[in-house]
């Protein structure tokens, strides 16, 4: 297969990073096509740890081509960061990157907005990553959002960021008693960042095009995972865009008829960050003692994960809007020692039992797991790098994980480095 789109099942955070990372060897072109960088990939890579939020993971590779679609919302200075940081460490050409020219930009009003309506609502916050993302999507959709095209006629981009800086004072002002912003600091920003930024604007969805046609592999890197979704997710406790696999199309220009394959990325267990409902969440010693081995503080913001079992339900959900072709489960080393492992097969609700999403997604506040147990493992697996190698309880968790989400297994990944992991079929091979 030669386009291959990666996507988490669960509420982000799944260990993306490492299997695109992963794949990336094999691939020419990655990209990027929704969120911005309230998404953050953490990888190893002989032992250095590398966070990336906004550029592609084909980056910690010489020779790939990275693109950031035209579906994501960039923070420019948060992107010349990274790059200056990858240069630094990686020594990267300058055209390891593409960046469409239809991609919006991330404001600080953006942020401050995002911080202010948190700020207030208070209990009722969806605990978002204060980056700005929702109120810039929000801009895109508003027809108000200026794009890192505008950055070619720097007086209208004066003019109309001028005038958006005017609108959202005010409304900072009114109606969420938070302090105006200068415009001018953020003009004399963009005009230091555009000198910099215009080598790397691209029409990506051209170069994509002409990338498929000769026949070069690309892998499409989704960020953040099926149930932060703002459709399909636990809305309105989601991010601001669409991040299953059909969002690789609208945010990078590609026709559907061009994905040859989705593999869904699903960690052993589950977690998230922020609010919202969550059937399978585990309280108490045992959540603690898995949030300090399987080090789960999110990367984007350095929160402690939620920590809960492996949930079925929503892995059937992500098996069906993304149209999976297989699933990678990470982080199975985290539970090693924890017996008996606990999987939720399905729901209980009103009364009747569901083995996909009752109707209607408030179900999921008051949904009742109905879990099976399993036995667990002691020994330590992170050198396994075959299914022979995992001890047998291992292997039966694993089948009966691919069983119930109803897709196979492709890659199991035992530890954080990428060497740890057990590759059944690459989606490229
Ligand atoms: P926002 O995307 O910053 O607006 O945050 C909305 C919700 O999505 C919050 O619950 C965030 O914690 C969550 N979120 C956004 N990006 C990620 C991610 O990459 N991993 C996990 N959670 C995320």
């Amino acid at each position: 297969m030669k386009t291959v789109a990666v996507v988490g099942t669960q509420w982000g955070d799944e260990g993306k990073g490492k299997i695109v990372d992963l794949l990336a060897a094999d691939a020419d072109v990655i990209v990027r096509f929704q969120g911005g960088n309230n998404a953050a990939h953490t990888l190893v890579v002989d032992g250095e740890k590398f966070i990336l939020r906004l550029v592609p993971a084909g980056a910690l590779y010489s020779n790939k081509t990275c693109v950031i679609g035209n579906g994501t919302v960039v923070d420019p200075l948060a992107l010349l960061s990274e790059i200056d940081d990858l240069k630094k460490r990686r020594g990267l050409a300058d055209d390891f990157l593409k960046l469409s020219y239809e991609a919006h930009i991330v404001f600080p009003y953006h942020r401050a907005i995002d911080q202010a309506r948190e700020a207030r609502a208070g209990k009722r916050a969806i605990g978002t990553t204060g980056f700005g993302i929702g109120p810039a999507y929000e801009d895109k959709m508003s027809r108000a959002g200026l794009r890192f095209d505008d950055l070619a006629n720097f007086q209208s981009f004066t003019e109309k960021l001028r005038r958006n800086v005017a609108d959202k004072n005010a409304y900072l002002k009114a109606v969420l008693k938070g302090k105006p912003l200068s415009g001018a600091d953020m003009l004399e920003a963009m005009r230091r960042a555009r000198r910099r930024l215009m080598p790397y604007l691209c029409d990506t969805g051209e170069y994509l095009a002409q990338a498929i046609a000769a026949g070069k592999r690309v892998l499409f890197e989704g960020a953040h995972g099926t149930m932060l979704d703002i459709d399909h997710g636990t809305y309105p406790f989601v991010t601001s865009s669409n991040c299953i696999a059909s969002a690789a199309f609208a945010g990078t220009g590609m026709g559907p008829g061009q994905l040859d394959a989705v593999l869904g990325i699903s960690k052993a267990y589950t977690t998230r960050v922020g609010a919202g409902p969550f059937p399978t969440e585990i309280k108490g010693w045992l959540a603690d003692s898995l949030r300090e081995e399987g080090v789960e503080f999110g990367s984007a913001t350095g929160r402690p994960r939620r920590i809960g079992w492996f949930d079925a339900v929503l892995a059937r959900l992500a098996a069906r809007v993304n149209g999976m072709w297989a699933l990678a489960l990470t982080k199975l080393d985290v539970l090693t020692g924890i017996d008996p492992i606990k999987l939720c097969v399905g729901y209980q609700y009103k009364g009747n039992r569901y083995e996909t999403m009752p109707p209607g997604r408030h179900s999921m506040d008051t949904a009742k797991p109905i879990f099976e147990e399993m036995r667990g493992w002691k020994e330590r697996i992170g050198d396994a790098r075959s299914l022979e190698e995992l001890p047998a309880n291992a292997r039966r968790y694993i089948e009966r994980i691919g069983e119930l989400a109803g897709v196979s297994i492709a890659i199991v990944s035992v530890g954080p480095d990428r060497a740890a992991t057990i590759v059944l079929k690459n989606p490229f091979a």
